[in-house]
Formats: C-alpha cells, structure tokens, sequence
C-alpha cells in the first residue's frame, strides 16, 4: 500500500525560486533560438554549473550538491517550463550516472560521479539500438573480454546529449549463451576511447536544442575495471536506473505543461474578442480549469514516486517504484502532450507560429510520451506490477 511520503521541505521551496529565477534570465530568453538553431545552449550548461544545478543529485561525497530525488524533480521541472532541450542536462547527467551510484565500484563512483559534479564532464546513457527500442534485451552490441580489457563492437542509438557528454553508460552483450536479459553487462565508455564515434544529429519534432546520434562502437577496448557491477548484471542495472529517471522525465513533462498553462493563462486574460478578454468566455475557463487539474494530479503523483525513488536509493528497497515510476512518467507525459495542445488551440492562430512560445513546448511534450520507454511500455510495466 502506497501512502503520502513527500513533503516539500523549506528548502525545495527555496530551491525552486532559485532554479525558476535562473531559467527566467538565462534559460527562457535563449529558448527559442536554441531550438531554431538545433545548437546545444552550453552558455546553460554553464550557467546550470556555476549554480550547482546540473547534476544536483550526486552525493556530496562524491563533490555533488547532495540533493534529494525530489530536489532533481524540481531542478529538472524548472528549467523545463522555460526549455525542454536545457531541462535534459540534469535529466541526462542523472540517467547516465544512476546505474553508477546503483551498481558500480567505489573506484568508478569516484572518477566519474566527481567529474560530474565538477561540471567537468556530462553523462549520457546507452541502452538502445536501431533494431532494439521497446526491446532493449534484444540488443546485439557485443563486448567481448580480451586478457584484463573488453573490445566493445555495436551501434547504440537515439542517444540523448551524445557528442556534448564525455561519458556513456553502455549496455552490451558480453555472455549470448545466457539469452537476453541475463547475457548483458553495462560498462563505462569515454567519448576519448579510440573507436568511438558518433551518428548525425537526429533531424526531431522537438527537444532540438539536445542532441540525439548514434554511438557507434567500432572495437573500442576498455579496462574490466570499467564494467558496472558484476558481469550479467547491466540489464537489471539498467532496468533498475529507469525506475529512478522515469520519475525525472514525469518532471519533465510537468514542467513544460506547466511553461504552457502560464503563458496561456496570461495570454487569455489579455486576448480581446466580442469586446471583451477571452478569460472572460466559461469555454475557455473550463479549458484553463481541465489543464491545470490534470497537471497538479501528475505532480503528486510525480512527487509521490520521488519520495520512494529517495528511499530506494538511500537503500530502502521500495516494491512499488517500478509501478509509480512508469504512472508518474507516464501519467505526466500524457498530461502535458493535452495541455501543450490545448494551449496553442488557447492561442488559435498565433499559437500555431513560431512567435509565440507554446508551439515549441507542444512539439518538446511529444518525445516525454515516447522515450525512457514508450507510455505502451509503461502501461505494460504497469500491468506486470498488477498481476504479478
Ligand atoms: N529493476 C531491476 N530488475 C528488473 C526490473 C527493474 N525494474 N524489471 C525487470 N527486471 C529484471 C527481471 O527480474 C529479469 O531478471 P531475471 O531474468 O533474473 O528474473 C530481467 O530484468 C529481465 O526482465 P524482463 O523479463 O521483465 O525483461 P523484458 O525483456 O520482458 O523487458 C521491459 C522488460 C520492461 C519491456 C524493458 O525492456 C523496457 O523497459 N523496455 C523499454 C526500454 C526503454 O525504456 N528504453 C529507453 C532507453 S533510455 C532513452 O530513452 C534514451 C535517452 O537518452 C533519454
């Protein structure tokens, strides 16, 4: 049974402001020329570093600010409501490093969760392939051990700030006779290992200010030292750190759901038609009503699966993360692809244009609906939960 755990403490309230009021004056006005350019904002980046908000979630042991899951929720959030593309640097850095803090060495944790935390380096995730997407097991990247090393050989795909991150987590096949899941082992690969290299940038709807290519593995060999955890075990891993970050993409969507509810609130209220502010209509005040009562439901829900994703992580195994990661990303996703929509259908005709804001966030909502698993994928993760 699942009971309220969360409660935002002084300093999440304080955290917030903070985040809002950085992405006010440096994220919000670069928004829409990232997007329309496809570059990725590394004056964010850098500003997100300088406040210590770009891997808020590395222990303080480890150099970082030591923040809670739901302290990431809220970074993520806040950057998003003003640009999805720049709310993935923590999202990112948070994927790429979970399976870290969950399985790997103290050595590993060390070099890597402290480079992070620096801002020297950002951290993507690799577990998907051309032919295996909803079917991760199904991957057919290989690392084949050599003496004390493992040749890495594949082509990882839609791979989220590949290019810009130093380091990738990779799932690879190192034992086929053990059959998918169990045959996977997950490995640290630095964008400086010879044989990496990288796809063209994916031409996408949205989230266009962060790269999404290829990493193609082309006998990159690599220390043993660099597996994470035990041979075997990276699926799990993997599998493991989505129950965590399916919860940062939920916070994602709220808060690009949550940039177009804003401006469409304050859009309305100015908005003149039959001589008076379209506020002023009930149809529109339902459509306002509906919005924001379908964002607060997925933000509890949100805030409910960070709790637990917290307490997993301080060691606390929480049975119904798996079940409250997938609603809350998927519940959240869902929410914000209706409320970007009817945010631009709020603004009619100048909401379909690129001069206003609201037609960016509903082509950024899309892609929170489809990756970290599809919300088909969720709904099965779901399912499996129910009637296990
Ligand atoms: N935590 C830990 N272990 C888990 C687990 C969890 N949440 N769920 C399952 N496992 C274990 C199982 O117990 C099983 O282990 P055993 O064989 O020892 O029992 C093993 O993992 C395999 O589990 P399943 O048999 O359930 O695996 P499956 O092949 O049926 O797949 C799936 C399950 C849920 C469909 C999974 O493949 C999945 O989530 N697919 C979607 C993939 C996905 O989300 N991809 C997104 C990639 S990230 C991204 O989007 C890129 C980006 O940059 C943003």
């Amino acid at each position: 049974m699942s009971f309220p755990l969360y409660a935002p403490a002084e300093e999440h309230d304080m955290l917030r402001e903070t985040v809002r009021a950085l992405a006010d004056e440096k994220i919000a006005p670069r928004a829409a020329q990232a997007d329309e350019a496809e570059e990725f904002p590394w004056d964010v980046y850098k500003a997100l570093v300088a406040a210590d908000l770009h891997a808020i979630h590395v222990p303080e042991q480890y150099g970082g600010a030591g923040g809670d899951a739901l302290a990431a929720v809220i970074v993520i959030e806040e950057v998003a409501r003003a640009c999805a593309s720049s709310s993935l640097i923590p999202a990112v850095n948070k994927l790429g490093t979970v399976p870290i803090m969950l399985s790997a060495s103290e050595e590993l944790k060390q070099q890597y969760l402290s480079a992070v935390a620096r801002g020297d380096a950002m951290f993507s995730y690799a577990l998907s392939e051309p032919e295996a997407g909803s079917d991760a097991a199904g991957m057919k990247t290989r690392a084949v051990r050599d003496g004390d090393h493992y040749v890495l050989n594949g082509t990882k795909m839609w791979i989220t700030n590949a290019g810009v991150s130093e380091y990738y987590t990779v799932m690879a096949v190192t034992d086929p006779s053990a059959g998918g899941a169990r045959g996977i082992s997950a490995f640290v690969v630095e964008k400086s290992d010879e044989g990496v290299s990288f796809g063209p940038k994916e031409r996408k709807l949205g989230i266009k200010a962060s790269p999404t290519r290829q990493v193609i593995l082309e006998d990159v060999r690599i220390p043993e030292s660099r597996m994470i955890g035990a041979p075997g075990t990276g699926f799990k891993t993997a599998l493991a750190t989505l129950d965590h970050t399916r919860v940062t993409i939920a916070a994602q969507a709220l808060g690009i759901a949550q940039g177009a509810l804003d401006y469409a609130v304050g859009y309305v209220k100015e908005r003149k038609q039959f001589g008076k502010a379209i506020a002023d209509f009930q149809g529109v005040q339902f459509m306002l009503a509906d919005m924001a009562m379908k964002l607060e439901a997925a933000r509890q829900l949100t805030y409910h699966a960070a709790a637990k994703s917290e307490l997993a992580m301080k060691g606390q195994p929480q049975k119904d993360l798996t079940f409250l990661s997938s609603a809350a990303k998927c519940a959240a996703s869902d929410a914000a692809m209706e409320i970007t929509v009817d945010a631009v259908q709020l603004l009619g005709g100048y909401g379909y244009t690129k001069d206003f804001p609201v037609e960016r966030m509903m082509r950024d909502a899309k892609i929170t609906q489809i990756y970290e698993g599809t919300n088909q994928i969720q709904r099965m993760v779901m399912a499996r939960q129910l009637l296990k």
